[in-house]
């Protein structure tokens, strides 16, 4: 009998002895998806692939599972087919070992932050502020939808919803955290962060963890240097301590994931403008099918070009047009403004994955910040508290967000983003 209790790839071997008082009415007919509790003897084994088996002493059998109906039979089904049974798919192979590699994941994070003296500061998860001002943010209300209360002009009256005012899931801690950081010195989020955009791509969920550490005195090259130090550390951890995962992952899911992670560990990330990134994709000579040029954001065909072809290897780019990024982000001096003002972002890119991090230094000088929120058509009024920073001790800082699923696919090669959290959301599908 082939035994699994989730703690590795590897199953146990029991030897199930026909004296076994139970063996003929239950042992005998024991399936795929039964569960057991085994008693008996562990003895070196002569068996292929195992240095010990167990022999059983007393079979319990707690749970049958029908064989004509059990959807996890001992065939492949594919990760689509098994997104439909997001309730069975952790007892498979390939769920498990990406739930090992990604909870490894979450305790370098930690590790990483916590031996260097951040805090783990927890912001809400409710908010009144748009961080990244795209708009794409979930409301959160009490009010019924039917038969909500109107304003004289017939727009819905939030005054009189839940919290006084329109509420939403929040798309970054970033904001809070900066309130944090600049009292505190060094801070960290982790938590989920929610996103309604209509995405139908193999990175993006409506629901995913992000990780943000905020520090202050920071300015962008410090924040660089976090994000790299900060990869190579997970990386290097789950190297060490899911070594028999890993060797799953390059064997049946993505033979490049070896070679990607050693990547990540040995070479310096490459740092260049966003410039210099698009003079480079101009000159590729590629047939892109997004056509590019400065002033547009880079898309994923772009990403890997520059990092699985040019340079192959870790990129970060910086100092990125500041009509594609958001308001948060400071201005840059430009002495050569042929072609336009830049702000101090930066976003890390990976082999296979493209964007796995990204921030910025933040702006500190009340009156810049204030001109790009009207610039943006933010209302300065409603961020009153964050440009409070900026009137009393302001203070050079910078953070970034790491997206906690696309580092799991990093890992773990897996291609599609809803293969690496227990419970997807992503746009028409929140059953389980
Ligand atoms: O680049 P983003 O939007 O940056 C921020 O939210 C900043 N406020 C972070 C900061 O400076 N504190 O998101 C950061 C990262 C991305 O690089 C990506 O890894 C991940 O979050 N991410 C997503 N992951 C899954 N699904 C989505 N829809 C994601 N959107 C962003
Ligand atoms: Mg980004």
């Amino acid at each position: 009998m082939e035994l699994n209790d989730g703690s590795s790839l590897a199953n146990m071997q029991v030897i199930a002895d026909a004296e076994l008082p139970n063996y003929e009415d239950q042992v005998r007919r024991l399936t795929a998806g039964c569960s057991v509790t085994v008693r008996g003897e562990i003895k070196p084994s002569g068996g292929r692939g195992q240095t010990t088996e167990m022999h059983a002493t007393e079979i319990t059998v707690h749970g049958w599972a029908d064989p004509e109906s059990y959807p996890l039979q001992k065939k492949r089904h594919s990760l689509e087919k098994l997104r439909e049974w997001a309730h069975l798919r952790p007892r498979t192979n390939t769920l498990g070992a990406v739930m090992r590699v990604r909870n490894r994941i979450c305790r370098s994070i930690h590790d990483f932050f916590q031996e260097d003296g951040f805090l783990y500061i927890q912001t809400p998860i409710i908010t009144a502020s748009d961080c990244e001002g795209a708009g794409e943010m979930f409301r959160v209300t009490t009010l019924d939808p039917g038969q909500a209360p109107r304003t004289p002009s017939g727009a819905v009256d939030y005054t009189q919803d839940f919290f006084d005012q329109p509420t939403y899931l929040t798309v970054s801690g970033q904001l809070e955290g900066e309130i944090y950081a600049t009292a505190l010195g060094k801070i960290y989020t982790f938590g989920p962060t929610f996103r309604a955009e209509n995405s139908h791509t193999s990175r993006h969920l409506a629901e995913f963890w992000m990780v943000e550490p905020e520090v202050a005195f920071y300015e962008l090259a410090d924040n660089m240097q976090l994000a790299e130090c900060f990869l190579k550390r997970i990386v290097g951890d789950v190297l060490a301590d899911c070594a028999a995962d890993l060797q799953f992952f390059q064997e049946r899911i993505n033979d490049t994931v070896q070679a990607t992670l050693q990547t990540i560990v040995d070479t310096s990330f490459h740092r260049l403008s966003y410039t210099d990134a698009i003079e480079i994709l101009v000159q590729a000579g590629e047939k892109f099918e997004y056509p590019i040029a400065w002033g547009t954001d880079l898309q994923a065909e772009h990403e890997r070009y520059l990092t699985e072809k040019y340079f192959q290897a870790p990129v970060i780019l910086y100092d990125y047009p500041a009509q594609i990024k958001p308001f948060y982000m400071k201005m840059n001096h430009d002495d050569d403004a042929s072609a336009g003002p830049t702000v101090r972002a930066m976003d890390v890119l990976l082999p296979q994955v493209g964007e796995i991090i990204g921030g910025s230094q933040r702006e500190d000088r009340l009156d810049v910040l204030t001109a790009r929120m009207n610039e943006q058509g933010l209302r300065p009024e409603d961020y009153w508290w964050y440009l409070d920073l900026r009137k009393y001790g302001t203070v050079p800082h910078a953070g970034f967000g790491l997206g906690l699923e696309r580092m799991v696919q990093a890992v773990t090669g897996m291609a599609n983003i809803r293969d690496v959290i227990p419970f997807p959301r992503t746009p028409g599908s929140a059953e389980f």
